[in-house]
């Protein structure tokens, strides 16, 4: 960097802390693919920092030796950069670390700055590998039962292949790359030394279009002289059971695995050399019998090969590895962050059911495996785990809702002291675990791995009912259960798919929760690879030949809405740029299909709201209420783009709403179908006339009212719900329907004590047990939908329609209005959040007569701050009357005319209001 030294853009601490420093979303990603990268860095501003305070310019430089010359600065840039800042510096060389800087001036004065880097990955044409396998046409389909061994059910299922290479190196490398990927899924070790964390590695992507590789820093791992690369693989999404085509393993990509791996090192003479993937790897079976996503694993013990990942040991006795292919064309660096072990539980109870057998309660419902530690096991003993969301009314695993999930590992013993198992290649979803063949079972020999795509936790919710608070936490359950390499439905039985309106309806619950920007990034691109053609958006992505077909309205629409409400989230124009034209192919198939604009054709398995309760919503008001939306938000994404398609879009989209009106509403704003999905699309995509929306809005509260009140909505309508009662101000409706806990509700699994989101509101009845096992899921995100509400409406985090990135904040708490009136809704509520810009924080408490708010609006944004009390309190900000408060502007109250909340506007600062009656 060109001036040289790490403080020259910091003469004084004035408060305004860049931190979280991202590229392309990620935290110092190795391997990045990407031409022109996103650097992006919150900010956080100290103790001293004066209110309103906020980023007026930005210097980012980046080098490749921090203390060395700039490879591009940006010099002094007067703009905030608050979504950060594209890399448009010379081309950045790959395999290589930068090292960035961004220094941030205050409006106080002063400036402030943090370091990170990014590395980039190969570069074009630098894949000089192979893919390699075992020997396909020697290998046996299935392993064969060992001498008076009990049948094994190998599920059709071949041995995991090992995959070895020696080689020398001349010297300790100062740097050393490993670029890895396969067909089906890896995991590699240098020297006996595991290569990084990631888990089912590279992840699903339709491998027919884009695979990922991944990159590991293995310095500290190759020595001079003899090193060993070692590598297993198994069938994973490439070649084994893939959602609900069970009988047909290894159907939609490939039959068996494949690797291909290139190790680049760099001595401290100059020096390089590279190990790649070719004909001169040794391969041999291991003792991974199969293993499989959906199956599980088989280990057996007395198939292990020691030795076998160190250097030295003699593969004499190996077959040469094959090539299986030299295509490269379709490796892409990774944009997420893989699937990795992030978290453990204990068990909660263990329960002795057989002689050998026991019940594992852990307690929680989730997605991830079983590390168990046996001793002395015998050669050929077995210890059999299954797994379960739920039991059966006998207390026995109730697994027949894992459908042809078997969801079962097994070790087999060859007389070690200790061995501890834990599966590599598969995953299930479960809260119990059944196992079998082990007298006595010890607690600390048991504990439940969690896996999940890392996406950083960005939320946090809490308030005073336990019944909110214990929902929020299954949600926070369902989202990390779900996201694994891509947004699942599901993670226990044979399905596992990325659905797209589970997707759209949960991801602005889930942006609240993580930061899955990368991850969406990723899936995304999984969704354009997966457009059709003409246009048509998948019903699941990655698209599975012959599954789930394509283009059902909701599901086809998350092509439009997912990229839409991401750039709203995070800023990132690039979410919009990649997808405008597919979804722009998306809304035009629909209207070439429909030129009478009312959706009746093209709608592939049409799923209207699914699993609603009670009278279904027509199908062509939901399809046409999509359409509309989808319409509308192309033209939003034009105009941001600066596209001159969004004139066009606009227009259709006006048109597409008034052909609803005149199809589907009456005069006195009565929708067809008349259920509570109806109004809702109708009121959430603004497709209604305020002279229509009023009535149509009173109509959806009778209809909730009349109810019970009680919700009917399906996966379409729920997350719609509390905003849009919400919005017609009537948070005591919201209230009272989150607080039922009669079914349907989102309180009632509680009662059978749920962990997770169930994927229906009567998945366990009292009168009827279990529903239907065909479709049954005890860990579906999507009813999860009202997490969003928690956050935006109950605790009252919110940005205004027109915000990007939380620029312009609404704090809008929802206890009842007004607070005196007590009810069984939350005393408190408090939400954080780490938007783009820095933290948000919200925490407000209520009691007869008095009401507090404490508030932190991050650096360079404004909140408009909704006190639910009126005018007439007395109402301080700190010690002053809010109206003497510094950097306070009292602006009305609402609604205008009734008083019933006290607004102002704020900017970035910390805020304590207090509220108290007056009389
Ligand atoms: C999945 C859903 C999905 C639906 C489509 C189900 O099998 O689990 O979550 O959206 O099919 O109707």
């Amino acid at each position: 960097m060109t001036e040289g030294g790490s403080q020259r853009h910091s003469q004084r601490s004035h408060g305004l802390r860049p931190y979280a420093l991202r590229c392309d979303h990620r935290t110092t990603p190795l391997g990045i693919g990407e031409s022109a990268p996103l650097l992006s860095w919150r900010l956080a501003a100290g103790e001293k920092t004066p209110r309103g305070n906020a980023p007026v310019a930005y210097r980012v430089d980046v080098a490749e030796d921090p203390d060395g010359p700039s490879h591009w600065d940006t010099g002094r840039v007067e703009d905030t950069g608050a979504t950060g800042v594209g890399y448009a510096g010379p081309p950045l060389r790959p395999r290589t670390r930068y090292h960035w800087r961004v220094t941030v001036w205050a409006a106080s004065g002063g400036a402030e700055s943090a370091e990170s880097w990014f590395e980039t990955g190969l570069g074009e044409g630098e894949w000089r590998a192979s893919w390699i396998a075992r020997d396909w046409t020697a290998v046996d389909v299935v392993d064969p039962p060992e001498e008076g061994e009990r049948a094994l059910d190998s599920h059709g299922l071949s041995p995991s292949p090992l995959l070895r290479r020696e080689f020398t190196a001349p010297m300790t490398p100062v740097r050393a790359r490993l670029y890895v990927s396969a067909r089906g899924l890896y995991e590699v070790r240098v020297n006996g030394e595991r290569a990084g964390d990631a888990e089912l590695a590279p992840g699903w992507t339709d491998y027919r279009h884009r695979i990922q590789y991944q990159a590991y820093d293995v310095t500290e791992l190759v020595r001079e002289g003899a090193n060993a690369l070692a590598v297993t693989l198994a069938d994973g999404w490439w070649s084994g059971y893939v959602g609900f085509d069970p009988r047909r393993a290894g159907a939609h990509y490939g039959t068996f695995p494949q690797l291909i791996a290139q190790l680049h090192l760099d001595y401290p003479d100059g020096s390089a050399d590279v190990v790649g993937t070719d004909e001169t790897w040794r391969a041999a079976r291991g003792p991974i019998r199969y293993a499989d996503l959906l199956m599980g694993e088989c280990h057996d013990a007395r198939y292990t090969v020691d030795g076998w990942d160190r250097p030295g040991f003699d593969d004499g006795g190996w077959e040469a590895a094959r090539v299986a292919d030299t295509d490269t064309s379709l490796l892409v660096a990774s944009v997420d962050e893989p699937v990795r072990a992030l978290g453990e539980l204990p068990p909660a109870e263990i329960r002795k059911v057989g002689p050998e057998t026991h019940l594992v309660d852990f307690g929680q419902n989730f997605a991830g495996r079983v590390r168990l530690t046996v001793r002395g096991l015998a050669p050929g003993r077995r210890v059999v785990l299954r797994h379960a969301e739920a039991l059966d009314e006998d207390g026995s695993l109730y697994v027949t809702n894992l459908r042809t999930a078997a969801a079962t590992d097994v070790l087999i013993g060859r007389g070690d002291d200790t061995v501890v198992f834990e599966p590599r290649f598969t995953y299930h979803g479960f809260r119990y675990a059944e196992v079998t063949g082990l007298p006595e079972l010890d607690a600390a020999d048991v504990t439940g791995v969690v896996l999940h795509s890392d996406t950083p936790w960005a939320g946090a919710f809490d308030c005073s009912d336990p019944g909110v608070r214990r929902l929020h936490h299954n949600i926070t359950w369902g989202q990390r259960s779900n996201f694994v390499s891509v947004p699942t439905d599901c993670p226990q039985r044979d399905e596992r798919l990325g659905w797209l309106a589970d997707a759209q309806v949960f991801l602005p619950t889930a942006c609240l929760n993580a930061d899955v920007a990368a991850f969406f990034a990723k899936w995304t691109r999984d969704v354009l690879d997966a457009q059709s053609p003409d246009g048509g958006f998948p019903n699941v992505a990655p698209r599975l030949a012959g599954v789930a077909d394509e283009g059902a309205p909701g599901w086809g629409d998350a092509g439009v809405l997912v990229p839409w409400h991401l750039y709203r989230v995070y800023g990132d124009e690039r979410f919009l740029a990649c997808s405008l034209d597919a979804m722009g192919a998306w809304v035009d198939l629909i209207h070439r299909h429909n030129p009478d604009l009312i959706w009746r054709t093209k709608v592939g398995p049409h799923f209207a709201d699914w699993l609603s309760l009670g009278r279904p919503t027509p199908r062509e008001v939901v399809a046409t209420a999509y359409f509309a939306r989808s319409a509308e938000l192309t033209a939003r994404a034009a105009r941001v783009l600066g596209d001159g398609r969004a004139d066009r879009y606009a227009a259709l989209a006006a048109d597409v709403r008034r052909a609803f009106i005149e199809e589907f509403v009456s005069a006195d704003g009565r929708i067809e179908g008349d259920t509570q999905t109806a109004y809702l699309l109708a009121l959430a995509f603004e497709l209604l006339p305020g002279e229509l929306a009023d009535p149509a809005g009173k109509r959806l509260a009778a209809l909730v009212e009349e109810a019970g009140p009680r919700l009917s909505t399906g996966f379409l309508g729920v997350g719609l719900i509390a905003p849009v009662l919400d919005g017609l101000d009537r948070p005591d409706l919201v209230h009272a329907l989150l607080g039922r806990t009669e079914q349907p509700s989102w309180l009632y699994p509680l009662r059978h004590g749920a962990t997770t989101i169930w994927e229906r509101w009567d998945g366990y009845t009292d009168e009827g047990g279990f529903q239907a096992p065909a479709m049954n899921s005890f860990n579906h995100y999507a009813l999860g939908s009202v997490g969003e509400w928690l956050y935006r409406g109950l605790a009252g985090l919110d940005q205004a329609p027109d915000s990007v990135a939380y620029g312009d904040l609404v704090i809008r708490p929802r206890p009842f209005t007004p607070p005196e009136v007590s009810g069984a809704e939350p005393s408190w509520a408090e939400a954080a959040y780490e938007s783009p810009r820095g933290r948000i924080g919200v925490r407000w408490e209520r009691a007869d007569g008095r009401f507090q708010l404490d508030l932190t609006v991050p650096p360079g944004a404004t909140a408009t701050v909704h006190l639910p009390v009126p005018r007439t309190w007395d109402v301080r900000e700190g010690d002053d009357p809010v109206g003497d408060a510094p950097g306070v502007e009292i602006v009305g109250s609402e609604p205008a005319a009734e008083e019933r909340s006290f607004v102002c506007r704020v900017s970035s600062g910390e805020y304590r209001f207090l509220a108290r009656r007056t009389e």
